[in-house]
Formats: structure tokens, C-alpha cells, sequence
């Protein structure tokens, strides 16, 4: 079995996007600008949104946080997203997801200039990304592709198993892992909470890709000998013996599936940290002009 370490991947992506974000304000005089919306305070949303703002600091990118009381309305925080479209020194917008029950989290996604959509949830990055166009690759499955890249993992002509179907990661990936490019080429097949004996499928996984959001959902009886183990799962429990309070979880119970895994990530220290490289990237990108 063989790591495939998120922190090693993402400190070295870090460092060249470091170096492209300098040579950018070398040439335009300007830092690459994400603007990060956050509403209320769930706990994951905070951690997620502080890390992502110190990773841009990190990296030579300017970040600014807007943050609501989970009071706000949907007319204010749709008011806010069209000032933010509107403003020229602003290169990506995303607002950090979920959101209180009153508020549409469609509407909002819509109403973000496809520009400047660099977490790639806008129907238009999605259609674009599904036809192979240049767009907005949402943070998670492109981390990911990165990551796959990064290790040289042969994908082609694979039986790729994606478990769970979510507009952030399940859904996107698939679309990522059947295209006709490299990381991709894959026969994907996507489980969800209503697939009957999930097993059947995880078995004949050749790449597993987990994102359904429950602790230790796949053990070592679901996946095949020598499969690679790719697992979202940010799974928060309260815990007394660490010091943020709280300790992560994957959604694979990963001591005892790891022996029979070719690649696997950890969490965490796996994907967790992908995802805000391809956060990072995204809005390199849209400064530099790259996608639109
Ligand atoms: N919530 C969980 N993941 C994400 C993400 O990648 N972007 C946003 N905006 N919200 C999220």
C-alpha cells in the first residue's frame, strides 16, 4: 500500500502557484483577489473558510471574507453577490455552502457571475466541464484529478466506483472520471443512498471514490484487492484529546482497508487539502484569463 499524501501534493502545487501568483502581480501589478461569502457559523464552514483565506495570504493572493449572521435574507445576500460580480478587482467569488434553510443555495450559485465562479457550481461550468470546455472544475474532484496526476495513476480504460452523488464532489467527479481525458477515460458508476447492496459495486471498483459522508461507511469486505482508495470524508466528532476540540473522520475505515489498497488517502492529510489547491488554482486562472 502506498500513501497518496495531500500534504506533500499540495505543499508542492502551493509552491508553484506561489511562484505563478508573483510573477502575475510582476506583470499586472495586482494580487490574484478571491472573495469568500460565509453565513453563520457552522463549524466546518468556519475551519473550511479560515483555511482557505490563509492559504491565499500563503500563496501571494488577496482575500477578503463577507460574513452574515444566519439571519441575513436571500434578497440581501443575492444583493451582495451582484456587487461583488460587478466589482473589476475581484477574480473569484465563492460562497461557502450550506446554507441556512430560508436562503436557496441554487439561486445563489446562479447568481454568481460564471466568470467568476471558481468553485465551478454554476450550470454554465458544469455544462462547460461536461463537454470538455475550458471552465471552473469544482475545488474537491479537481484536487483530486490533481492528486491522481501527481502519482501517475493510470486511469484509463478503469472501472472508476463513485460513491455518493453530491453537486459538490459525487457529481462533478463522475463527470471528471468518464471524460476522454487524463486523469479520466474511466467506466464510472455512481452509488448513492438508494442503491441496493452498494457492495455488489464498490467489489469491482478498480478506483474507488468515496464522498458519502458517513464514518467507516466502506470496510475491508467492500473493495477489491489492489484498488485505489480515494476518500472525501470529513467526518467531525467532538474529541477531548485533541486541541481544536473536535477530530476528523474518513468515510473509509481506512486501518483496515489500506492493506488491500494499491494507493489510498488518509484523513486526514489527504483530500481536505486538495481541495483548496484547486480553489487556488481556479483563481489563478481567472486572473490570468485562462478560462474566459
Ligand atoms: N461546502 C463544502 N465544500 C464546499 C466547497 O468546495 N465550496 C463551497 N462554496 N462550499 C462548500
Amino acid at each position: 500500500m502506498q500513501l497518496l499524501d495531500g500534504k506533500y501534493v499540495s505543499e508542492k502545487l502551493k509552491g508553484e502557484i506561489a511562484e505563478q501568483a508573483a510573477a502575475y502581480l510582476e506583470k499586472s501589478g495586482r494580487k490574484p483577489h478571491l472573495v469568500a461569502v460565509l453565513v453563520g457559523h457552522d463549524g466546518g464552514s468556519e475551519t473550511y473558510v479560515a483555511s482557505k483565506m490563509k492559504n491565499c495570504e500563503k500563496v501571494g493572493f488577496k482575500s477578503t471574507l463577507v460574513r452574515y449572521e444566519s439571519d441575513v435574507t436571500q434578497e440581501e445576500l443575492l444583493a451582495k453577490v451582484a456587487e461583488l460580480n460587478a466589482d473589476e478587482d475581484i477574480d473569484g467569488i465563492i460562497v461557502q455552502l450550506p446554507l441556512p434553510k430560508h436562503i436557496d443555495p441554487e439561486k445563489v450559485t446562479e447568481r454568481i457571475d460564471y466568470k467568476k465562479d471558481v468553485d465551478g457550481f454554476h450550470p454554465i461550468n458544469l455544462g462547460r466541464m461536461q463537454r470538455n470546455l475550458p471552465s471552473f472544475i469544482p475545488a474537491t474532484p479537481f484536487g483530486i484529478t490533481l492528486m491522481l496526476k501527481e502519482y501517475g495513476i493510470e486511469t484509463a480504460g478503469k472501472h472508476c466506483v463513485v460513491v455518493g452523488r453530491s453537486n459538490i464532489v459525487g457529481s462533478p467527479m463522475s463527470i471528471l472520471m468518464a471524460r476522454n481525458t487524463q486523469p479520466g477515460n474511466c467506466t464510472v458508476t455512481i452509488c448513492h443512498s438508494r442503491t441496493p447492496d452498494i457492495k455488489k459495486f464498490t467489489l469491482d471498483a478498480d478506483i474507488l471514490i468515496v464522498a458519502i459522508g458517513k464514518k467507516n461507511f466502506i470496510t475491508a469486505d467492500m473493495v477489491k484487492e489492489g484498488a485505489v482508495i480515494v476518500d472525501v470524508g470529513m467526518n467531525r466528532e467532538t474529541s477531548t484529546t485533541t486541541k481544536s476540540g473536535y477530530k476528523l473522520y474518513g468515510d473509509v475505515d481506512f486501518e483496515n482497508v489500506a492493506p488491500k489498497a494499491s494507493w489510498i488517502t488518509p484523513v486526514p492529510g489527504g483530500v481536505g487539502l486538495m481541495t483548496i489547491i484547486g480553489l487556488l488554482r481556479n483563481t489563478l486562472a481567472s486572473a490570468n484569463g485562462e478560462v474566459y
